[in-house]
Order: structure tokens, then C-alpha cells, then sequence
């Protein structure tokens, strides 16, 4: 498919996410962008300047009401089905999340099916592996979800349930469908819901007040951080590229850990504070493992796509945007 001249609509438009995939359409020449959002957990507000492009249409709407898809969906050649509640919104309210991560992804397939969308692209996780005990994950990599916290586990469901409607699709209904697993997002647009990329967050604004950085556990654990305007480009390749019915890592393939990620921020902001070892009792966590690797030659070989920002760069981009930002409020 190809993007430019074309109409899209992006489920959960408003979030970190498909404000950067918005952003990346516009660049590729997309002639309408819908962004379908009922601003139950992001708003308006947080798409900045981006409101104001000609190409984009805000529409209030809930991918659990039917009619309000429908009625979105008129003549758009692709979806990015955005819209879902990570772990930590899932924890907090599983009813809801529950809801919109699976009857909602149910019925975001359903009225493409109707509407003749050419293609969805889905928001999946690499949180469907669980805690895997293979050495290198790839797509046939077995779930691992028996020492998952509940709402970790109840999140990678959601997402299996959400990969399969659209193999489902594809198979009875002839609907193109592809899966991205993300590995931990981070970038312009940070918001305090994803487990990972939010201490982050943490760490710089306590290194900022001057506060020393607290570590939990021995610092060892490790996450494969990818920036969202990667994440981005891996949608479009997606939305772009002939395959369907596939998964696919979106992730860099490097694993960094709490300690490492510790240091990066310290030595862009030239903070030298030693850190504190110390695990916050009580707290929500993904999956947590000292080692990961993460296969990514798979998109790379179908898709075309590799991750090209480093984690470093991509902090120091995190951090010019949360500083501006900062300046706008005060
Ligand atoms: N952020 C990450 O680290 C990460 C990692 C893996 C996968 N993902 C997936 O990527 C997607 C986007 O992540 P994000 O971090 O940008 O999320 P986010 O929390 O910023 O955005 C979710 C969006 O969905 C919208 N939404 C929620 N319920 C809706 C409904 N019923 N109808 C319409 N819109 C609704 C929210 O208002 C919000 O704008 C999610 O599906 C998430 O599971 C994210």
C-alpha cells in the first residue's frame, strides 16, 4: 500500500505513539490522517502543533462503539490500530482495559472488514513472550507467562488475543493484518503509563532536584529500550509492505540495563550523585531478566526496517523535549 495520497485512521491517536506515526505520514505525503481517540488516557492537548496540519481530523471516538468506527472508517485505505491499555492502566482498571484491548481490537477488525480497509497495522507487545527462557527470541519463541505479576499477564493476553483476531480476519474474511511487538518505548510525548520507560523519567527528574538515583534490586535488570519515532517508521514499512498475517520485534536487539541507564542520564545532565539501591515495596513490574535478546532479523529481512537511534541519542532527544515542554508551562 502505498502512503502517499492515501487516508489513514489511527485507533488511540492521541497517544505517544500514533501522534509519531502522524507525524511520519504527514512527511510521507499522507493525503488525511484520522486520529480516533475517546481521550480516556491521553488528549488533544498532548498532539501540539500537529491539530493544526491540514491533513489531520480529530474525532472523538471509542473503538467499543461500533457505530463511531464505522462512521470514522469511510474510505480509508489503512488502520493503525493504536488504541490499548498497557500494564499499568490494565492493573489499575481491568475492566476497562480488558474491554478495549479485546473487545475493541475485535471491533476495530470488524468494521475493516466491512469498511474494505486495505490494511491494519497492530499495536502488539513483546510482552507475549512473558519471561521467555530462550537465549535469543525470535517470532516462534514460546510464551512464558506463569511467574508474570496478574497484570503483566492479563496485558500479554490481551495482545495474543488482538495478534490472532487479525489472523482470524485475514484467514476467514480476506482482511491484511500485521503485528508489532514493541520492546519497551520511550521518546517525545513520555507519559507516566508504560512500566519500563517511565523510570526513565524517574531518574531525571530526581537527578535534577538533586536527589541521588534510586536503583531497584542490584541494577542488573535489563530492558531493550526503542525510541518512538523507530517504532514509528516500523509502522509505516508495515502499513507499506505486501506481507500480512505476521509478527514481527520491533525492538534494537540490545539490552540495556537499570545500571547503564542509570549512568546515560547522569552523564548527560553531569550528575555524579552515587546511586541508591533500593526496591520500592509494592510496585508494578513487567517482566523482569537480567539478559535479553531480542531477533530482529526478521524485520529486517520482510519489512526492510532496523532501528537506527541509539539509546543515547534518543535520551538526549527525550530530554530536549521534556525540557521545552517544561518551559512552556512555566
Ligand atoms: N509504550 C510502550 O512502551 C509500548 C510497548 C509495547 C506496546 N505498546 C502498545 O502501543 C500502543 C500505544 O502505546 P502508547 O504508549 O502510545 O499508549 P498511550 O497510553 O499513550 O495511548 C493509548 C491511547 O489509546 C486511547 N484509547 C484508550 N481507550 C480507547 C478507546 N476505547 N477508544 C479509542 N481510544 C482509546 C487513549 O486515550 C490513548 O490516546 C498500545 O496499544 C500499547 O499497548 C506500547
Amino acid at each position: 500500500m502505498k502512503i502517499k495520497g492515501g487516508k489513514f485512521l489511527i485507533t488511540g491517536g492521541a497517544s505517544m505513539i500514533g501522534a509519531q506515526i502522524t507525524e511520519q505520514l504527514i512527511a510521507a505525503g499522507a493525503r488525511e490522517i484520522v486520529l480516533f481517540d475517546n481521550y480516556s488516557l491521553a488528549s488533544p492537548e498532548g498532539l501540539g502543533d500537529l491539530v493544526q496540519r491540514p491533513q489531520v481530523k480529530l474525532v472523538r471516538g471509542d473503538i467499543l462503539r461500533t457505530n463511531e468506527l464505522h462512521d470514522a472508517l469511510e474510505a480509508t485505505d489503512g488502520v493503525f490500530a493504536v488504541a490499548g491499555f498497557l500494564t499499568l492502566p490494565m492493573s489499575a482498571n481491568p475492566h476497562l482495559g480488558v474491554a478495549v484491548n479485546v473487545q475493541g481490537m475485535l471491533n476495530t477488525f470488524d468494521a475493516c472488514r466491512y469498511r474494505g480497509v486495505g490494511k491494519v497495522v497492530f499495536s502488539s507487545s513483546i510482552a507475549v513472550y512473558g519471561e521467555p527462557t530462550a537465549d535469543i527470541i525470535d517470532e516462534t519463541t514460546s510464551w512464558t507467562w506463569s511467574r508474570l505479576q496478574p497484570g503483566a499477564a492479563l496485558y500479554a493476553a490481551s495482545k495474543i488475543m488482538g495478534e490472532n483476531f487479525g489472523r482470524l480476519y485475514h484467514d476467514r474474511y480476506g482482511v491484511n493484518s500485521i503485528s508489532l511487538r514493541y520492546s519497551s518505548v520511550y521518546g517525545e510525548r513520555q507519559h507516566l503509563r508504560a512500566v519500563n520507560s517511565v523510570y526513565i523519567m524517574e531518574t531525571y527528574e530526581r537527578l535534577k532536584r538533586g536527589e541521588r538515583p534510586i536503583i531497584p534490586d542490584d541494577g542488573r535488570e535489563v530492558h531493550d529500550y526503542i525510541h518512538v519515532a523507530d517504532v514509528a517508521r516500523a509502522n509505516l514499512m508495515a502499513m507499506e509492505s505486501d506481507v500480512s498475517r505476521e509478527s514481527f520485534n520491533v525492538a534494537t536487539g540490545k539490552a540495556t540495563s537499570l545500571n547503564e541507564l542509570v549512568a546515560i542520564v547522569q552523564k548527560i545532565i553531569g550528575s555524579k550523585l552515587e546511586p541508591e539501591y533500593k526496591t520500592p515495596p509494592g510496585k508494578v513490574r513487567a517482566a523482569v531478566s537480567t539478559k535479553l535478546d531480542f531477533a530482529v532479523d526478521k524485520s529486517e529481512r520482510m519489512l526492510g526496517w532496523k532501528a537506527q537511534i541509539s539509546f543515547e541519542e534518543g535520551i538526549r532527544r527525550l530530554i530536549a523535549w521534556h525540557e521545552a515542554e517544561s518551559r512552556k508551562v512555566a
